[in-house]
Formats: structure tokens, sequence, C-alpha cells
């Protein structure tokens, strides 16, 4: 392994610029660029069918735009040009993040019957008025028609939580400009709006999340990721979610490997769950926080029948739900049980909390094996910075490890840094020499602990000022206070130390396997040989390859 460099990257930001792009709250927003002009864009939906309209939804201060469509997978493919294209400014009302732009459409086109199920990218062109081009990026999906899809794989984007994260417009689940101080983050988010800078594109040196720092003692923590953002005008969640960091990089190894890959959003699963019907093995990646009620039962009802799920995600946390068709995602989070409806008179196990609050009572363990409030952070902030790399392995002899030639003890993709940001996990033991799930656990009969690492829900440390912690107990305390009633010291003691597994188990004619953590694509990114091979063993075992 190449030695990390024990300083922080520096982008030239002042220590003033350094905290704001850290603590404050910068986002896109219509008429952000001043005098030299914008164009956004959003289409009506996230996906289509072969044949099916697309309207694009397109403000720009040009008269005129051009624009490129490209299927975005193991090597890209222009699928359609068209310059000369009308355009005008369109006003957006001030809550557009929680509301929808609104703007009247500005195109229409229609899918090929021979565009292949995927991610399509459409880059805008337009003439500043400086002179200069302006620029900007949407991307939709192109779903599968529905039936028997032998050998393929169908792979689901996170695209609640692209939307949960997406910072354009002010507002989103982490941040906003709601409230009466516009300082609230928003529980409802709207589809209708573009997508904040970096979540389509990004150039191949934007840092990760993970450090990639062998970080001195008593170092204040930095965050790279958010420096880099503010530093050259992308999205300050860039890193957080979105197709750019994490669902492509999935998609195209696995076209590059030779897989034949489908893609549909999570609406597609929410709205039309017999979507997975027809593949014998259905894939999810990346940081995949967000989930419906309806999402859930597709894929349970599914592997009970017989299917595979194999996820490569980490961060199994919330519930959402959707309204106005699609168009609105609800999520109240940590004001849920003061603020979402869900617990005045409605139905409350579908309030827009932890899906491990008692209340709602269906752990994320029930779906995928493992659940958030186990897992969390690791390798950022002050959580276990200097902590493992990689998942380390347990049951070596495990089928989703032959031909990897990884030992017991080992550490699975520590040199492409696949362990982080955030994991999930189970309370575990430790019986002669190997993990076992708790009796509380809440993991599903038969399930196997492949491998576990550390992770922390609080950063603690005797050295840094708190004024100098940025994740600090606030997730810890709300755990607490979640699954044991009270936020208490005593009770946050009970769930501040986190593991990230890889388990798999089981269910009904079906099986699930789960590597919890967002970083596993970074083995793909990174072209890691030992993430590559257990991905593929994976894929060709619930293809019925192997
Ligand atoms: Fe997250």
């Amino acid at each position: 392994m190449s030695r990390l460099p024990t300083e922080f990257p520096d982008f030239g930001l002042t220590p003033e610029q350094r905290r704001h792009a850290v603590r404050g709250h910068y986002y896109e927003w219509p008429g952000m660029d001043g005098e030299r002009g914008e164009i956004w864009c959003y289409s009506d939906r996230f996906s289509y069918r072969a044949g099916e309209m697309v309207t694009l939804h397109v403000s720009s201060t040009a008269s005129a735009f051009s624009m490129t469509i490209a299927r975005d997978g193991g090597s890209e493919t222009k699928m359609f040009e068209k310059s000369g294209v009308a355009s005008r400014w369109q006003d957006s009302p001030d809550q557009c993040s929680a509301e929808g732009c609104g703007w009247e459409a500005s195109f229409e086109f229609r899918v090929g019957s021979d565009w292949p199920s995927g991610a399509y990218r459409i880059t805008l062109i337009a003439d500043g008025r400086d002179g200069k081009p302006i620029h900007s990026h949407h991307l939709f999906i192109v779903s599968p028609q529905p039936g028997k899809k032998p050998g393929r794989v169908l792979q689901v984007a996170a695209t609640g939580t692209w939307l949960a994260y997406n910072t354009w417009g002010g507002s989103n689940h982490y941040q906003g400009i709601t409230g009466p101080d516009r300082d609230q983050y928003s529980p409802i988010v709207s589809t209708q709006r573009p997508w904040c800078r970096g979540f389509v594109m990004l150039p191949t040196d934007a840092p990760r999340v993970p450090l990639e720092v062998a970080v001195p003692p008593k170092t204040v923590p930095r965050y790279p990721h958010m420096e880099w953002a503010l530093a050259t005008g992308h999205s300050k969640k860039y890193a957080s979610s979105g197709w750019a960091s994490y669902d492509s990089h999935f998609f195209r190894f696995a076209e590059q490997a030779g897989y034949a890959v489908d893609l549909v959003s999570q609406h597609d699963l929410h709205f039309s769950p017999d979507i997975l019907d027809g593949y014998d093995c259905t894939v999810f990646v990346g940081h995949d926080e967000y989930w419906t009620w309806e999402m859930r039962d597709a894929v349970d009802f599914y592997v009970e029948r017989g299917g595979h799920a194999a996820r490569f995600a980490g961060n199994f946390m919330w519930q959402t739900r959707l309204e106005d068709e699609g168009r609105r995602q609800v999520c109240y989070k940590y004001r849920a049980r003061a603020e979402d409806p869900a617990y005045r008179g409605g139905d409350v196990t579908r309030a827009t909390n932890s899906w491990e609050a008692p209340e709602i009572g269906r752990p994320g363990s029930a779906t995928f094996g493992l659940n958030a409030t186990r897992g969390v952070y690791a390798g950022w902030g002050g959580c276990a910075p200097r902590g493992v790399r990689g998942f380390p392995v347990y049951r070596p002899e495990h089928w989703a490890f032959a031909g990897t030639g990884i030992y017991y003890g080992d550490l699975l993709g520590a040199d492409s840094h696949v362990y982080g940001y955030e994991v999930d996990g189970l309370d575990f033991e430790i019986r002669g020499g190997l993990p076992y799930p708790t009796a509380a656990s809440g993991a599903p009969d038969g399930l196997q602990v492949l491998a576990v690492g550390m992770a922390s829900q609080v950063e603690e440390s005797a050295d840094i000022p708190i004024e100098d912690q940025f994740l600090t107990d606030e997730d810890g305390r709300f755990t607490a206070e979640t699954l044991f009633g009270d936020a208490s010291d005593a009770n946050l003691e009970k769930v501040k130390r986190g593991n990230g597994m890889i388990v798999n188990f089981p269910r009904g004619k079906g099986e699930v396997f789960h590597a919890g953590s967002c970083e596993w694509v970074a083995g793909l990114l990174r072209r890691d040989p030992m993430v590559e091979r257990v991905t593929q063993n994976v894929l060709d075992r619930y293809l019925g390859k192997s």
C-alpha cells in the first residue's frame, strides 16, 4: 500500500472559508452566478420507459441553448443532439426546494425505442452574458420494460437519498431556508428542481468523504470534500450522494465487466414493484439512506418468492413517504415525533422516523440484515479517522470470497478504502474467534457475519475542543432517545459504539447479501481486484452462473 500523506490536502481557502465550507450553508439558487447568467434544467420525472415522452423544464438567461444526451454506462454513447432550442428565464418560488420550481415545459422528446435501460446525462450549453459559455447537467433514467430478464442484473438507483441531499434551491433534509429564521432543514423536498452541482458529473480528482490522510495525533479534523466543494463551486453535498459519486461506479463497473444491467429509480420500486419480478438479481449501491414502506415491501416479497438482493451500500436509516404522485418526498427525521402528522392520528408505523423507532417496528435488518443505528461513521471527522479502511474478514471460506486469496483477519478493500463513511451493523458477540449476532440484534434467522469493522456514532476526543467538532454526539443522542426514550448519558453509552458488517442470509426461497458500506463503490472506482472479485462472485451466484 502506498503511504498516505500526513497533511490534509489544501484547496487554497482561508481558515474562515474552511470553517464556512463545513459549518456554513451554501447552495445553488436561481441567480447565483449574477451577471454571467445561468442555465438550469429538470425533468418531470426521474425515470421513463422507451417510447415515453420526457418533458424538460429549463430556465436560462440565454434565449437559446443546445443540448446533448449521452448514455453514461460502461462506455459513453451520444444518443441525441439539438441546438437552437428557445429558452427564457423562469421565476422560481422562494421555497422551490419544497414546493418545486413550477417552470413551464421548455422541450419535449420521446425516449427512443432502441434506447437501452440506463442513466442518461443531459448537457445544456448556452451563451453567458460575458461571452463565455454557461452550462448545466441533468440526468434521467431509462427503465426497462417489464418482463422476464434472464441473466440480467437490475440496479436500483438510490434516488430517495439523492433527493434528500439535493442542495438546489436552499433546502434539503439536512439544511435549509425554511422556518421563521430561514435556518431549518425541510421535511418536504420536491423532485421538480434541478440537481445540485456535482450530482450528475464530477471531475475525477473530486475528494471522497473518507480521509486519504494519515492523521497525526491531536489534529483538529478537516473535511477535504467540503473544502473542495466550496473552492470549486460544487454542492456542499456532492460527496454525500448522487449518481456521480456513488451509483455510477457500480453501473459502469458492471457493464465493463460484461454484465447486462438495467437501471430503475426507487420511484419505480415504489410505484411499480412488479419490475423486480423479471430479475434473478437486484442490486442496491452507495449511500442508500431513504426508503418508503412500499419499497421495502417490494424487496421483501421479491426475496421471499426466490429473488436475490445484493446490497453494496450503507446507512439504511429513514422511512420516507411519497406524496403528489411521487413529486414530494416527506421525511421529518429528528423532528418526527414532534411534527410528523403520522403521530397525530395517522398510521404511526408510517412515521418518517428511524426504521428502528419502536413505534414503527420495522428495523432495516428485517429486509437487509443490518441496521443503521448499530453502524454509522468511519474514516472521517472525529469518527475512527485512523480506523480500518477495509472490512476485517472473519469467514474467508464463504463463497463470496472464493478466488480472492483472502485470509482470516485480512482487510478486504483496504487499499481502495471501501469501509466508510457510513456503515450498517448489528449488535454481535465473538465466540471462538467468530462473530455472531446477539439474540436481541434483530438479525434474520440464518444470518452469517462474514466481516466486521468498528464504527462510531459520536465524536469523542479529550484533545479536540468541542467547537472544532462537527459531528459531535448529536446523532448518538438522537438514537439514544429514539431507541430508549431519552437522550441520557446512560442511553448514549448503549448506542455510541457501532460496527459495519458484511452479512449473508436466506429468506423464503431467496437470499440477501449485504456489504454494509457506502464506500464499496470506491473499490470498483479504484479497480481493487479483491473488491471486484467479491462483487462478481455475488452477481454470478445470484444470476445462477456459478
Ligand atoms: Fe447518510
